[in-house]
Parts: structure tokens; C-alpha cells; sequence
């Protein structure tokens, strides 16, 4: 199954995918979640020790891999490099496995087509499609923040995308634009993901006001989130309501996926 986390900046992303590929790992599925955003986080979310997290660098940094992979410099303008780089070795190399999940950092990714033809661009895009080909038995991606990045490659291989609001008229905005570009692509699969949600209230504001997507469920909101950010360890450890409703839409996640 391969799941796209997608949303406005901030509501709660990464927060999302590392509680999904935790519960996950913990029923025994073999787990990849890969951390699309330039800025990783992932690693931090779900408590990767220190000692891992220092063999982590994101793809898109390595010059030296870029340059053995596609013939060019990264940053080069003009000349020849390949556009589909060797690849297939990448995501057991560069990444690292912590409590059965297997984490890879791409970093910045422009999967939609537009943006530069730079010998970087090339790699990021052959090893995202590279990704949603794979036969992994979960792969969950955290995309960054905006809909830019919705390609073909992810419109023709994800299961589902999951898009993250916050209770608010503007994250639900955001989500509006994103079904609208998935749905203009051909993908149909979307489900929404409340977070930081405070009482029922905010929970009807949600239901009252979705842009026509199914809602998988809501998370609530809990300032032991940013706690274990500031201690260093997994939220689903650290915070049991929240690593409760991580089972509870995994499964859910996994009976719509297979029935749609
Ligand atoms: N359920 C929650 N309760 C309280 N705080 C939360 C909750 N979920 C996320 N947060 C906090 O909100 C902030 C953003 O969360 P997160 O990094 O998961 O969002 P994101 O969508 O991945 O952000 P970005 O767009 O920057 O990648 C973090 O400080 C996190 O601790
Ligand atoms: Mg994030």
C-alpha cells in the first residue's frame, strides 16, 4: 500500500506519517517512510535515536551521488547528464531502520513537471517514481506543504492520499485545492485527516465543512506533541491517545484502501 501525506504547512504532516508507520511497523508490516520535505522532520517524530539520525542525509544534498549517477554537477546549467539515473539501490543504502521502519530523507522533491532540468531534479524524480513502483509493503510519504509536487508517478500508484487539516477555514482551503488538482490528475483516492482538534465542536466544523472528502478520523489536540519534539522521543510513545488512533486509522486506512 503506498500513502501520500499531504496539507497545509504546519497541521500536522509528519506528525500524521510517523504515527501511521509506527503502527504499522508494530503490526508487522515492512515500512518505508520517506521524508519528502527540505526541511526533514521525520526522523525527530518518530524517535530516531541521534547515533541513526547522523547517517541520514537527504538525497537531494548528496553532490557526489548526483554527479556519479547522472554525469553532471549538481547546480551545472547546460550540458548532457542522464535523466534516469541508476537508482534502484538507493533506498536500502542511504536510509536506516529504527523499530521496523525504514526511513529514507529525499529532500526537496519537484515531481510535478515544472521547476528546473538540473541534473538533481532528474534524480529526485526517477527515485520518487522509482519509490511508488517499488513492491513495498507500506510506503508512506510525507510531502511538504502545498500541492505543487502532485505528479503523475503519484497519481497512478498512490492508494490513498490523506489530506491533514486543522480545524480552521484556511487549512480546509488548502485541502479544497488539493482534491481539486488530485481530481484534475485522475486521483480520486483522497481522505481527510483532522488534527489539533479541541471538543466536538471542531469535530462538527470539520464533518460540516469538508470539501467533499471522506473523513478517515481526527486526532486531538495534545501539548504532549510538542513535548516529545522537545524531548526527542516518538509521539506515538510518548503520547497513548494519539498512538490509540494511529491503530485505529490504519486499519480503517487499510479496509477503504482494499475496498476502494
Ligand atoms: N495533535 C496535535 N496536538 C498538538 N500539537 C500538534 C499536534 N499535531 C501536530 N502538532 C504540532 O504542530 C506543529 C506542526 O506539526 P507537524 O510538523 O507534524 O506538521 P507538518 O504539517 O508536517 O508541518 P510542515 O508543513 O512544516 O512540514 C508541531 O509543532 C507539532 O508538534
Ligand atoms: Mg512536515
Amino acid at each position: 500500500m503506498k500513502i501520500a501525506i499531504t496539507g497545509k504547512g504546519g497541521v500536522g504532516k509528519t506528525t500524521l506519517a510517523a504515527l501511521l508507520a509506527q503502527a504499522y511497523a508494530d503490526r508487522g508490516m515492512q515500512v518505508l517512510a520517506v521524508d519528502a520535505d527540505p526541511a526533514p522532520c521525520l526522523a525527530g517524530a518518530l524517535g530516531f535515536p541521534p547515533e541513526l539520525r547522523a547517517k541520514l542525509h537527504p538525497i537531494s544534498e548528496m553532490d557526489e551521488l548526483i554527479e556519479e549517477r547522472t554525469g553532471a554537477k549538481p547546480g551545472s546549467i547546460g550540458g548532457f547528464f542522464t535523466l534516469n539515473p541508476r537508482v534502484d539501490d538507493i533506498p536500502e543504502r542511504f536510509s536506516v531502520v529504527h523499530r521496523g521502519v525504514r526511513l529514507l530523507e529525499m529532500g526537496s522533491v519537484d515531481t510535478g513537471g515544472s521547476g528546473c532540468i538540473c541534473p538533481e531534479s532528474a534524480m529526485l524524480k526517477t527515485l520518487f517514481t522509482h519509490l511508488l513502483f517499488r513492491k513495498d509493503e507500506m510506503l508512506i510519504l510525507d510531502m511538504y506543504a502545498g500541492v505543487e509536487h502532485l505528479g503523475r508517478a503519484t497519481v497512478d500508484f498512490v492508494d490513498a492520499m490523506l489530506v491533514v487539516v486543522e480545524p480552521t477555514r484556511r487549512s480546509l482551503g488548502t485541502a479544497a485545492q488539493i482534491k481539486k488538482l488530485a481530481n484534475d490528475l485522475g486521483l480520486t483516492r483522497l481522505w481527510l485527516v483532522g488534527n489539533k482538534i479541541r471538543n466536538d465542536e471542531e469535530e462538527r466544523f470539520l464533518q460540516e465543512n469538508t470539501p467533499g472528502l471522506p473523513l478517515l478520523g481526527v486526532l486531538y489536540a495534545d501539548l504532549a506533541v510538542q513535548e516529545a519534539d522537545r524531548l526527542g522521543v516518538a509521539v506515538y510513545d510518548y503520547v497513548p491517545q494519539l498512538k490509540q488512533k494511529a491503530h485505529e486509522m490504519a486499519e480503517k486506512l487499510s479496509a477503504v484502501v482494499q475496498r476502494a
